[in-house]
């Protein structure tokens, strides 16, 4: 047996399109709707996360992305009894193992992409907790439904491509497990563009937004009774692979999520002028194109997810870069974005809305990806001792 046993793992972002927005119990995490995401590839986002046990770790510890964080969050150390729970279950009569649950756990985790973006990270870095422990310990089968545990969204960043997350019936959730409606395969040429937006403001988290939206909002009552039927249409729009539709879905989607937001008492709001802006653009684009050619979504923050198909990117970057110009070399991230020189705009068309530069920090070029996966041993970020390979010094016991 080695001295520290570890195992490395990424995790993918996921983008609802069908938003999760409230909880019939606080402390399973079960939502009051079933809820449906895109996963995004991991080239562009993603979280890592190194999990390791030794005999000879003083105490369980936690790094996020160079720091050592507390590890008393009542949702972690949830997360964490529950794979061992399962793992107690499911291999019992072995010492050895017994022994091995009880060795202290070391965690380190970093996501590739800015923490300052403002992208939500909880959703992977669960879902990627989740994932290594899992293999760590040699779970297999469902998992889902720990992940969910730890943030409800996190469920659904286990798979890959489209994924539904069904909210079940049952009292102790048993049921509320995401499962693969399509995967990243099925639709290859969906693209996402990320705007991230320059905003410095702290906005209130999902987990506090939505629970006062559940005390206070009468429309987030209405919208539960409607979301049954939006969630058949996506799925059908998904495995159509009708843009036309599926754009249509997840922008009123989003609309309703922020509606809801506005409704609730006192009233939350995560939308910019920068937001709207870019809402009234992308009806702009669509309309002068006569059908949907882009979709926005936006959670809990002014950050717009755009879906678009590939074949159109050149024209809606180019109308991007106009509207919002930068002088960042490093303005366009992620997939190479295709250059289309003979394509005109016609912004005559779009005389209402006005140029706003430095509107965007900069744009991430992404797609649908695929599920969670194990890395290889050069990718760790725990050294052979147990400790962060980087940033280590002021972290290390004596
Ligand atoms: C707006 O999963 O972050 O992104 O379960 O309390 O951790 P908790 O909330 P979280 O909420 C995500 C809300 C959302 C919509 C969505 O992803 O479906």
């Amino acid at each position: 047996m080695t001295e520290v046993e570890h195992v490395t793992c990424d995790s993918p972002v996921n983008i609802a399109v069908i938003k999760y927005w409230g909880k019939r119990d606080e402390k399973l995490i079960l939502p009051l709707n079933s809820s449906i995401s895109v996963t995004l590839n991991q080239d562009e986002l993603r979280a890592r996360t190194t999990v390791a046990i030794s005999r000879h770790f003083k105490e369980d510890k936690m790094w996020l992305n160079g720091r050592e964080q507390s590890m008393k969050s009542e949702r972690l150390q949830s997360v964490i009894a529950q794979i061992k729970r399962i793992c107690r279950k499911r291999k019992m009569d072995c010492d050895q193992l017994e022994e091995k649950l009880q060795w202290k756990l070391h965690i380190c985790s970093e996501n590739n992409f800015p923490t300052a973006a403002g992208l939500a990270s909880s959703a992977a870095g669960y879902a990627c907790l989740v994932y290594a422990m899992s293999k760590l310990y040699g779970v297999d089968g469902d998992i889902s439904k720990i992940a969910r545990q730890g943030s409800g969204s996190a469920c659904r960043s286990l798979y890959g491509g489209f994924v539904l997350w069904n909210k079940g019936e049952s009292v102790d959730g048993e049921d509320s497990r995401a499962e693969q409606i399509a995967p990243e395969t099925h639709w290859p040429d969906l693209r996402i563009l990320i705007l991230v937006v320059s905003d410095q403001t702290k906005h209130t988290g999902s987990t506090v937004g939505m629970q006062t939206s559940v005390e206070t909002s009468e429309l987030l009552q209405q919208r539960i009774q409607t979301v049954p039927d939006r969630v058949e249409q996506m799925k059908q729009a998904i495995l159509k692979k009708d843009f036309h539709t599926f754009a249509e879905i997840t922008m009123k989607e989003s609309n309703q999520l922020h509606a809801v937001c506005l409704d609730t008492y006192p009233p939350v709001s995560y939308l910019t002028d920068i937001s709207h802006h870019i809402i009234q653009l992308v009806h702009a684009i669509n309309q002068d194109n006569g059908s949907n050619m882009v979709a926005y979504s936006f959670d809990a923050g002014p950050n717009a997810f755009l879906f678009v198909q590939e074949k159109d990117v050149p024209i809606v970057s180019r109308v991007l870069c106009h509207f919002y110009p930068s002088s960042d070399p490093h303005f366009l991230r992620g997939l190479p974005m295709p250059e289309k020189t003979d394509y005109q705009v016609d912004y005559t068309t779009f005389s209402e809305l006005k140029v706003i530069p430095k509107a965007l920090k900069f744009i991430i070029h992404t797609k649908p990806g695929p599920e969670p996966s194990v890395k290889e041993s050069c990718c760790e970020l725990l050294a052979s001792d147990g400790f962060p390979k980087v940033n280590s010094n002021d972290d290390k016991q004596s």
